[in-house]
């Protein structure tokens, strides 16, 4: 596992945010949307693809290559992060299947992304956090509220990741730490096209939520005045 060092330009007046999964799809529309006001650490494992990124976008923008499933590469990635506003837990996986087809292996995997990487994650960051009395979004799902089936366990870690924020709220808001979950619909990403391509379905993207839109909801939510916490949006 490559991990590249952080951005750490302690000069720049700016706020600094981290999103996780910023190499494509919401991710990287949250960044973007992000950057004209942040400087932003771009979470993915492919440092070309964020370096890509980073280029197009104005402020202090940098990779933060870490693999979420291995948690010794977080503590390794979060050491010299010594100040941050916002942390965007964004990445996830999905494996779709039936409870009878889902192996263990799979359940793991994707808990391992889902939510043990943004339980880490959080707790390793929440002393800059609170430090700046910052802000942690959770970009959950639709799957995060309801169910339906032959996604049991990306719904599972969803539902999980829900009570985490709540926990984290109800935990953090008297130090000063906003948490905010986001639950889109179906969005035109690759996760979307790849689900279409396996159930043999025409993928038509005019029918999903643009990737800008769901990252117009999450500043909307950063940039609530600091007595307002936007605890959970739905966006259908
Ligand atoms: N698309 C939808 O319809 C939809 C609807 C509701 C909610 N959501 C939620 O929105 C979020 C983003 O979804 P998306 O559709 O944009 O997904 P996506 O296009 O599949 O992108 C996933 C991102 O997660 C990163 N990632 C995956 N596994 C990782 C790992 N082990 N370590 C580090 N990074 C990892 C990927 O980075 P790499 O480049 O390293 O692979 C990529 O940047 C997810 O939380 C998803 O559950 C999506």
């Amino acid at each position: 596992m490559t991990t590249v060092p952080t951005v750490t330009n302690v000069t720049s007046p700016r706020p600094r945010a981290l999103v996780t999964g910023a190499s494509r799809g919401i991710g990287a529309a949250i960044a973007r949307a992000l950057a004209p006001t942040h400087d932003v650490l771009l979470g993915g494992r492919d440092v070309r693809s964020l370096e890509a990124i980073a280029h197009e976008l104005p402020g202090d923008a940098g990779p933060w290559v870490a693999d979420l499933a291995d948690p010794g590469a977080l503590a390794r990635a979060t050491t010299d992060i010594d100040r941050l506003d916002v942390l965007v837990h964004n990445a996830a996986v999905t494996e779709p299947g039936t409870i009878a087809d889902t192996s263990l292996d799979v359940w793991q995997r994707v808990f391992a992304v889902n939510l043990f990487s943004a339980a880490e994650l959080t707790r390793l960051l929440l002393p800059p956090l609170r430090r700046g009395r910052g802000h942690v979004v959770l970009i959950n799902a639709g799957s995060g509220l309801r169910i339906t089936s032959h996604r049991g366990a990306y719904a599972a870690s969803k539902y999980a990741l829900r009570a985490f924020a709540e926990t984290l709220q109800a935990e953090e808001s008297p130090n000063g730490v906003r948490v905010t979950s986001i639950h889109p619909g179906p969005t035109d990403t690759e996760l979307q096209r790849r689900a279409a391509e396996r159930a043999g379905r025409e993928y038509r993207p005019e029918q999903f939520l643009r990737p800008e839109s769901v990252a117009a909801v999450v500043l909307n939510a950063v940039r609530a005045p600091a007595d307002a916490t936007v605890s959970r949006t739905v966006i259908d």
